[in-house]
């Protein structure tokens, strides 16, 4: 039903999936997975339940394979019994009415030795983004990583394929490649970081071509419909090395170009969190969800601090199909009612962002609103 006010709250239909509303919720990691296996676990359904009035969820980042593994207490989607605990958690989102996507990841070389049993993590090329990593001990200094040989490259992207496999296994409704600065698919875009002479380096063609390749594999998997993917071309903090440069806008106009020929779910942008004055990206400043709209005709899952207002414009205009909320959904389980009704939001504590086990994950009141 159109709802002029609030388009945000319409219904949308999204390939042949029907979404309750246009608001989305967008990819937290929670740090929950608390055990050596890093399974899913029943906390986890509870969360993800209680937020299902959303028109549709996507999961926090989950490692495609044990190379990817770059933060502490996050769920795999790389082996059975990992399956396993997903399937609880897709069941408990759909018995309470909810949609959700699987976000495949893979850190590169944001990872640590701390967190591969000893050995160095991988990149593109042998340099050190001279970021964060998130290890058992606490934040540590990334390291200079192994460059990864084109059989590696290959293996990843059927590892994400297999991934893929797991997500569809597991119940999920659809996939999302997490692809925003600080993993291993902005670590080949950015000149910074892949100094590669291979296929996989140098020109624009090349650094891209692992984007691509591994929607290739992924959509032998799923029909294209239920992919989609989420870039942070203008990403400027906790990245490292990893920043927009003089290329970005070009090399984004030649990603969007090439991804109208994959009929995905939505591409889903990350917008500016700082000035971008005195960058490389300085003219996306302004208009910057009106630039991408200009260069992709197929769906765009707008992000990056928007509120109730700020969402329904960006969808008046029609420069989004669809608006994501990060932060909003921490102490807001049922969101999209508290917009609905004009009621309150609740503040998250950072503090238990990424840990604390329920405290501040499944504690957080509903607002007593319920939808009959
Ligand atoms: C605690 C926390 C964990 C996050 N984890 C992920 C993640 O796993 N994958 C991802 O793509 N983005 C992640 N993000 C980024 C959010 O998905 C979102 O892009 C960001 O919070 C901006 O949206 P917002 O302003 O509505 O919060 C995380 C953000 C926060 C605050």
């Amino acid at each position: 039903m159109k709802n002029a006010s609030q388009p945000l709250l319409e219904e949308y239909q999204l390939g042949d999936l029907t979404l309750k509303n246009r608001v989305v919720m967008a990819s937290l990691t929670r740090g929950r997975a608390t055990n050596p296996d890093l399974l899913p676990t029943m906390l986890m359904s509870e969360y993800y339940a209680q937020r299902a009035s959303t028109g549709l969820i996507l999961s926090e980042g989950t490692w495609v394979n044990m190379q990817s593994i770059g933060f502490i207490n996050v769920p795999g989607i790389y082996t059975q019994e990992q399956v396993e605990g997903w399937k609880i958690v897709t069941n408990a989102v759909h018995e309470s009415g909810g949609l959700i996507f699987s976000q495949l990841g893979h850190i590169g070389a944001g990872a640590h030795p701390d967190l591969q049993n000893g050995e160095l993590p991988v990149g593109p090329s042998a340099i050190n983004i001279q970021s964060k990593s998130f290890t058992p001990e606490g934040f540590k200094d990334t390291v200079t990583p192994r460059e990864m040989t084109v059989t590696e490259i290959h293996r990843t992207i059927q590892d994400y394929r297999q991934a893929a496999q797991n997500a569809k296994d597991a119940g999920f409704d659809g996939i999302e490649i997490h692809a925003i600065a600080g993993m291993l698919i902005p670590q080949f875009l950015s000149k910074a970081t892949n100094h590669r002479t291979d296929e996989y380096g140098a020109s624009i063609e090349n650094r891209t071509r692992i984007v691509f390749e591994i929607l290739d594999a992924v959509t032998e998997v799923w029909d294209s419909h239920r992919v989609a993917i989420k870039f942070s071309p203008v990403m400027l903090s906790n990245v490292g090395i990893v920043k927009p440069d003089e290329e970005t806008i070009v090399l984004f106009k030649y990603i969007l170009n090439k991804l109208e020929n994959y009929n995905l779910a939505f591409v889903h942008i990350v917008g500016p969190s700082e000035d971008l004055s005195g960058t490389d990206v300085e003219e996306l400043q302004k208009d910057y969800f009106t630039h991408f709209r200009n260069n992709y005709r197929g769906r765009i899952l707008a992000n990056l601090g928007f509120s109730k207002e700020s969402a329904n414009v960006i969808l008046k205009k029609g420069d989004a199909d669809l608006v994501s909320f990060g932060e909003l959904f921490i102490a807001n389980p049922d969101l999209v009612e508290r917009f609905k009704y004009n009621l309150p939001l609740s503040e998250s504590d950072p503090n238990t962002y990424y840990s604390g086990e329920d405290n501040g994950y499944i504690t957080y009141p509903k607002s007593g609103y319920a939808e009959s």
